[in-house]
């Protein structure tokens, strides 16, 4: 980022530049003098407030998109009835559309009493040409709207939108541009979300992330070292490395590197302790990953490792490149070679044409792997995808049963499978006070189970030694050794 002299030097009465990330520093200038504008004329500081829907990769997108609001003298607060409110939305599954139309109706009737408010919308709903008619037509109190290929434009589109009456708009298709050095905010001081790439070229059949997110491109390992360096001197000591398919990291670059060769890379940054990563693809998995994770320090010890349907035939109409028994066969290889990992897994029912004995496979599969978690979803049809057209003969009510027998079985594998470390001692990275009762804080074990305890907050940030005491299902109850 620009220091405060250069910050000078950025004349407004130039034509902006072209080049990024020149052009959005430019932008964020201009955006600054709006805000104090507006702050002045209000007699009070502009506040903000950021809403995330979906998954981390659109967490650490909301941190952008904070850190330029705050760059531009925004005070972010978390109220809808901020001066400007933005929701970055995900479509993933049809009900995380159905809460962002919900909230919408709440912040119109808001704004219809502070007419100077202002509202924004961004993230992977936006890239449906569907949803953005629908708003256009039925929610045009919006003021802005942009896309996922576009979020570092943010101060630029803040700039035109308070320059306009009108609804702007500015949805890309596709980009193979990373734009780096951008400001960014941090939910948590000593661990952070670091992007490695950007987008999806799997095309599994059910799903819209590929269509939204565009294709897979990966970002230059010397920015990754680098922000990652400059987290740690910032006081970050557990990175999350985020992409839709991190096994394919590098393919894409000038000289490709894998992801294992990444991590490498990573462990040696001196004062990072911990080091995890999300999400990986069974069928990208390589060896040369598991034995970087067998002999690392820093990667954690658990691995989410998507399963999304036990039978074959399921996984080969879901375009998922794995049969059952090549998964249950990676599984146990990465049990028998790091024996203390955690796996924890997503899993779709419903899915077209998939049945109660096709069910039964993934319960199979669930006992056989004993996750310590599983998230499971109800298949939400996404018009566009190839799984959308395909029939589905199986009924609602079915879909719920074969549901709910999977949900039982997931339910109590992770409680035996979590209660396994019960009486020993485990480094714990405490995270935050406990939300109700403020004599405990919560930390995060290496395979990622949660632990409460006694301590205060002086500890947070810090990594302890905690004797698991209690196990309850999905954490424990400790004591700080
Ligand atoms: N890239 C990640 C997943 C991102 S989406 C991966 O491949 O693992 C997170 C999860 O949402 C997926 O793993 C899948 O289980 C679920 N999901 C995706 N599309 C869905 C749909 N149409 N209906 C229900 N669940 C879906
Ligand atoms: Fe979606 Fe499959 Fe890509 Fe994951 S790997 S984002 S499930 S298409
Ligand atoms: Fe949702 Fe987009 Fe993530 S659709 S799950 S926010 S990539």
């Amino acid at each position: 980022m620009l220091k405060a002299t250069d910050w000078d030097k950025i004349d407004l009465n130039l034509a902006p530049p072209i080049e990024e990330p020149m052009r959005q520093y430019y932008f964020m200038k201009k955006a600054r003098e709006i805000v104090a504008e507006e702050s002045r004329k209000l007699g009070r500081r502009l506040t903000a407030d950021g809403e995330t829907f979906g998954c981390q990769m659109n967490a650490k997108d909301s941190e952008k998109l904070i850190g330029i609001l705050e760059e531009i003298g925004f005070e972010m607060i978390d109220d809808e009835s901020a001066d400007l409110v933005f929701y970055n939305t995900c479509t993933v599954r049809d009900n995380a559309n159905q809460r962002v139309y919900g909230r919408l109706g709440l912040v119109h009737s808001m704004k219809k009493k502070n007419p100077h408010k202002r509202i924004a919308l961004c993230g992977c709903m936006m890239q449906e040409p569907t949803v953005i008619e629908k708003i256009q037509k039925s929610y045009s109190f919006v003021d802005l709207i942009f896309g996922t290929h576009n979020i570092y434009k943010f101060a630029e589109l803040l700039v035109a939108m308070y320059s306009s009456d009108r609804m702007i708009i500015d949805i890309w298709k596709d980009t193979d541009k990373i734009v780096e050095d951008l400001p960014a905010q941090r939910k948590y001081p000593f661990k952070s979300g670091v992007n490695i790439m950007y987008g999806c070229n799997n095309f599994c059949s059910y799903c819209i992330v590929p269509y939204v997110r565009g294709r897979e491109r990966s970002r230059n390992p010397k920015d990754i070292i680098r922000e990652i360096e400059c987290l740690v001197d910032d006081g970050v000591v557990e990175v999350m490395l985020l992409g839709q398919n991190v096994n394919s990291y590098g393919k894409t670059l000038d000289e490709p590197m894998s992801f294992a060769e990444l991590l490498q890379e990573v462990e040696k940054i001196e004062g990072l302790e911990r080091i995890r990563f999300m999400t990986s693809h069974p069928k990208d998995l390589s060896d040369e990953l598991i034995q970087v994770m067998k002999h690392s320090r820093k990667i954690c010890r658990h691995l989410h490792l998507p399963l999304q349907a036990g039978a074959t035939r399921i996984l080969t109409a879901m375009n998922r490149r794995y049969t059952k028994e090549q998964y249950l066969e990676l599984a146990q290889k990465i049990r028998r070679e790091i024996p203390d990992i955690s796996l924890t897994t997503d899993i779709i029912v419903g899915f077209p044409g998939e049945t109660a004995e096709d069910v039964d496979e993934t319960i199979e599969v669930v006992k056989a792997v004993e996750y310590d978690n599983a998230f499971t979803f109800i298949y939400s049809k996404r018009t566009g995808t190839p799984a959308a057209t395909m029939p589905n003969p199986t009924t609602d009510e079915e879909i719920k049963e074969n549901f709910d027998r999977l949900l039982k079985v997931v339910q109590e594998t992770a409680r035996k499978r979590v209660g396994r470390l019960t009486g020993e001692v485990h480094s714990a990275l405490v995270e935050e006070c406990n939300e109700h009762d403020n004599t405990l804080v919560s930390g995060r074990l290496s395979n990622n189970t949660i632990v409460h305890f006694p301590g205060d907050a002086s500890l947070i940030g810090k990594i302890v030694e905690v004797r698991l005491v209690e196990s309850h299902g999905f954490y424990y109850i400790g004591e700080l050794q």
